[in-house]
């Protein structure tokens, strides 16, 4: 086997000029990890906010970033395998410093599943964060179920569109703010209202929803609130930062129920994923697919918010 591979490097925190492709040497995986040789790396928000130093989790460059991979195990550290052999298709999230934007990443053996059968693997590396978040805030926080409404704002994004169907799949109906030109792309995905954010008010137009799906924050959140029915709930899944005192005081005051949410990487919350993915539930949308060499281009991309679906790195 190889002992050298490709790797997007972040030397520093700063703009996309910080990212670099090195060669170095293989990562050497830990207890409970799993070397993993990468076949696709989804991209997401997440990258460019580690990268420009505004998320400063995981100690001080130079790491790799990429949280989503979908790939072949190849060593593993233990014997805490989780059932995972090498030779195992997986997707699923690695971290920093050994992140998936490379030709190989270390992650936890908790976070890998079986890769869905059918979709290919750039399609399977653009789900893991994106349908964690999606189906973790709307399946367990929300508790989304048959005859709700929900709406989800940034529908046509990475989470936001993920979300619809998931809502869908469990029976909702589902309202989505999105400009005009993603339409006709969401109701295919089965939503069955959409809001132009971009011509109208959501908050004037939209009323007694059950759940709302907020990850783009700022004035979204007190104005979700007034979209909603009594004892509804406001999801923000937007992750560290903000601080969300206001709207959580007004939909107290209000009756109404707030929560903040962060992504487990969870195995085991893959499975249900998949299992949504093989009885064609779920489709990810794969917006575009560039090489490892144009990481900085993915991220700049990414950090426009106009992406659609995901974008996905290929080594
Ligand atoms: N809490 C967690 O664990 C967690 C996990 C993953 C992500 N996040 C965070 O969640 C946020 C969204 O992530 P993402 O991957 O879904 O982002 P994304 O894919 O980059 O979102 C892009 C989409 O946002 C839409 N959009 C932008 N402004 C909008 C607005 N004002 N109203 C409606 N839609 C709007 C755009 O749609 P149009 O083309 O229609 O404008 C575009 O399709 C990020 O801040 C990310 O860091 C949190």
């Amino acid at each position: 086997m190889t002992t050298r591979m490709r790797a997007v490097s972040q030397r520093g925190y700063g703009g996309p000029d910080v990212l670099e492709l090195v060669e170095t040497d293989l990562p050497v995986p830990g207890r409970g990890e799993a070397l993993v040789r990468v076949h696709a790396a989804g991209v997401n928000p997440a990258d460019w906010k580690l990268r420009s130093g505004a998320v400063r989790k995981f100690g001080v460059p130079p790491f790799t970033v990429g949280l989503d991979l979908c790939g072949v195990v190849v060593a593993l550290g233990d014997d805490r395998t989780a059932g995972l052999r090498p030779g195992d298709a997986v997707y699923g999230c690695a971290f920093p410093p050994h992140g998936a934007h490379a030709e190989y990443a270390v992650a936890p053996v908790a976070a890998l599943a079986a890769a869905p059968a059918g979709i290919g693997g750039v399609a399977a590396a653009a789900l893991p964060v994106a349908a964690l978040t999606a189906w973790q805030s709307l399946v367990r926080v929300a508790a989304v179920g048959a005859g709700q409404r929900v709406l989800v704002h940034a529908a046509a994004g990475g989470i936001g569109h993920l979300a619809v169907q998931i809502a869908k799949a469990r029976g909702a109906h589902v309202i989505g703010t999105a400009r005009e030109a993603r339409h006709a792309f969401l109701r295919d995905l089965g939503a069955d209202r959409l809001v132009d954010y971009t011509a109208h008010d959501f908050a004037e137009v939209v009323r007694d929803v059950d759940v709302v799906l907020d990850p783009i924050g700022g004035d979204y959140g007190p104005r979700s609130l007034e979209t909603l029915a009594p004892g509804g709930i406001l999801v923000d899944v937007r992750g560290a930062g903000p601080d969300r005192t206001v709207v959580r005081e007004r939909a107290e005051a209000r009756g109404l129920r707030f929560a903040e949410f962060g992504f487990t990487p969870s195995g085991a919350d893959l499975e249900q994923i998949t299992g949504l993915v093989e009885r064609g539930a779920l489709r990810v949308a794969v917006d575009r697919v560039l090489p490892l060499e144009e990481a900085a281009r993915a991220h700049e991309l990414s950090e426009s918010g106009r992406v659609a679906g995901k974008i996905v790195l290929v080594p």
